[in-house]
């Protein structure tokens, strides 16, 4: 039942580097992974301790990157989505108005989200190249610019151009920022001790700001996007887990390095602020140390990391919504069609057989009185003047018009609204309990020419 994300319209596919190939998802979570937030919680938090709480960002990507290969190979075992596992495996009660929650809470989620990274982006764009006289018109205009040009990018470039897009920029914000703290020439030693030697520092605050950090590395939304993303890959077995293992750590190495660069030249600068107003200010501090050249190289990476997150996101959150409708309108509605196609396709009843009480003619065929006529449901079910490509199993068919209970007159089957019922609780039941089901040997049917039914047919099932 996954539906495979389509990420914008399909373009005419061009070569892709085998970099990007091996490694493209790991740094989608690193470019999309750190934003304005963790820019100014690390700065911050290295303004406030120092290097001392350098092993807290390395431990943080570590953890995000078990939680994240963990997910993966969820994934690739059961075929399922975090969120598709999330919210089908539950099937009690509350299932239903618990899956329109999740629904409402991501929507207001997203706009929150949305609003931040927008700012963000048009924060430090202000700061690279002021427009207007005002900084937060400048805010508005080049955030909205932002939206714009990511909805662009993503609707007409497809997946593979986003890729290439946000490889590029991960790596323009990780060389400008990993180079901006080594131009700051912290204490070496003190870099080593702060990422071999876990301790807090005795400051007021300290315990919060550490965690702060560890929890702030990477970004949490990308655990969840990871899964689409390798979908759009192709990876679907277990046996690629080896490849999404080494994008991983790929992409969580980057992001602890790039964690440590921000914390790293928060220590040497004093700054205030939070976000991405902090972001700034600290470029305003660098140009001081570093000349101009130092603020622009620094103001390039940020804008490079906010921007990144921002179409990360703007490309990924449409999967989760797509994922979660689709959750929704499969429980809600698909089933009482399916059931119906199951009906059709399976036609249990092949013939049955009347007796004519008058004269008739049916399409220029002369039926007379106490003739013997035979009614073949199963041909009447699969006639192309009545279902459109009659041959196709299609659980979203509508109408459908078949006749398995007969044709509609006096004789119509008693029993077709229980066994309609019978067909839709077994599906209800059976489909959150089973991953899957093959034909693991020959089938073997009744001899019957009145009813489709099987004597054998042994199946293997995966269970869920
Ligand atoms: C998927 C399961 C079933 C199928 C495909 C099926 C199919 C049919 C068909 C094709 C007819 C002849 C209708 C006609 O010629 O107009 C029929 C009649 C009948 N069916 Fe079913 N049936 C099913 C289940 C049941 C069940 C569960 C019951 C009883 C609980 C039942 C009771 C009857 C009866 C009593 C008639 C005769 C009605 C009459 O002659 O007036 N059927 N069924």
């Amino acid at each position: 039942m996954a539906g495979r994300p389509g990420g914008g319209r399909a373009v005419a596919p061009r070569p892709r580097s085998r970099l990007l190939a091996l490694v493209g998802p790991g740094l989608l979570v690193a470019a999309t992974g750190v934003g304005a937030g963790d820019l100014a919680t690390a700065a911050f938090t290295g303004n406030a301790l120092g290097v001392a709480v350098l092993w807290a960002v390395v431990a943080g990507a570590g953890i995000k990157y078990v939680l994240n290969e963990g997910l993966a190979r969820w994934q690739l075992a059961t075929g399922e989505t975090l969120l598709e596992g999330a919210l089908t495996r539950w099937r009690g009660r509350l299932a239903g108005p618990l899956r329109v929650a999740f629904l409402a809470y991501f929507l207001t989620w997203s706009f929150l989200v949305a609003a931040a990274l927008m700012s963000a982006c048009g924060a430090v764009a202000h700061a690279v190249w002021p427009l207007t006289g005002s900084a937060d018109g400048d805010k508005l205009l080049y955030g909205l610019a932002h939206s714009a040009a990511g909805v662009v990018l993503v609707r007409l470039g497809g997946f593979r151009l986003f890729e290439r897009v946000m490889g590029a920029a991960a790596g323009l914000m990780f060389v400008t920022v990993v180079a901006t703290a080594v131009r700051v020439a912290p204490d070496w030693g003190a870099v080593a001790a702060g990422l071999l030697v876990p301790r807090i520092p005795d400051l007021p605050g300290a315990t919060g700001w550490t965690v702060a950090l560890m929890g702030g590395v990477g970004g949490t939304l990308t655990v969840l996007c990871y899964g689409y993303w390798i979908r759009e890959e192709g990876r679907e077995s277990p046996a690629d887990l080896g490849l999404c293992r080494l994008d991983l750590g790929v992409g969580y190495a980057m992001t602890a390095l790039f964690g440590i660069a921000m914390v790293v030249v928060g220590s040497t600068v004093e700054v205030a602020g939070s976000g991405a107003g902090l972001v700034v200010a600290l470029a305003d501090r660098l140009e001081a140390t570093l000349g101009p050249a130092g603020r622009w190289t620094f103001l390039a990476g940020a804008w490079a990391a906010v921007a990144t997150s921002l179409l990360g996101v703007w490309q990924s959150v449409p999967y989760l919504f797509a994922d979660q409708w689709r959750l929704l309108r499969d429980d809600l509605s698909l089933l009482p069609t399916a059931a119906e196609e199951f009906i059709r396709w399976a036609s249990p009843v092949f013939h049955f057989r009347r007796t004519a009480t008058r004269d008739t003619e049916l399409r220029g065929v002369p039926i007379k009185r106490g003739d013997k006529v035979v009614l073949w449901y199963v041909s009447a079910n699969f006639d192309e003047d009545v279902f459109p490509d009659p041959f196709r199993f299609d659980v979203t068919r509508r109408p459908n018009d078949h006749a398995a209970f007969g044709p509609g007159g006096p004789h119509f089957c008693l029993g077709a609204w229980l066994a309609r019922l019978e067909v839709r609780v077994m599906l209800e039941e059976l489909l959150p309990r089973i991953a899957g089901m093959e034909l693991a040997g020959p089938v073997r049917r009744i001899r019957s020419n009145f009813a489709n039914g099987f004597k054998q047919m042994p199946v293997r099932v995966r269970l869920a």
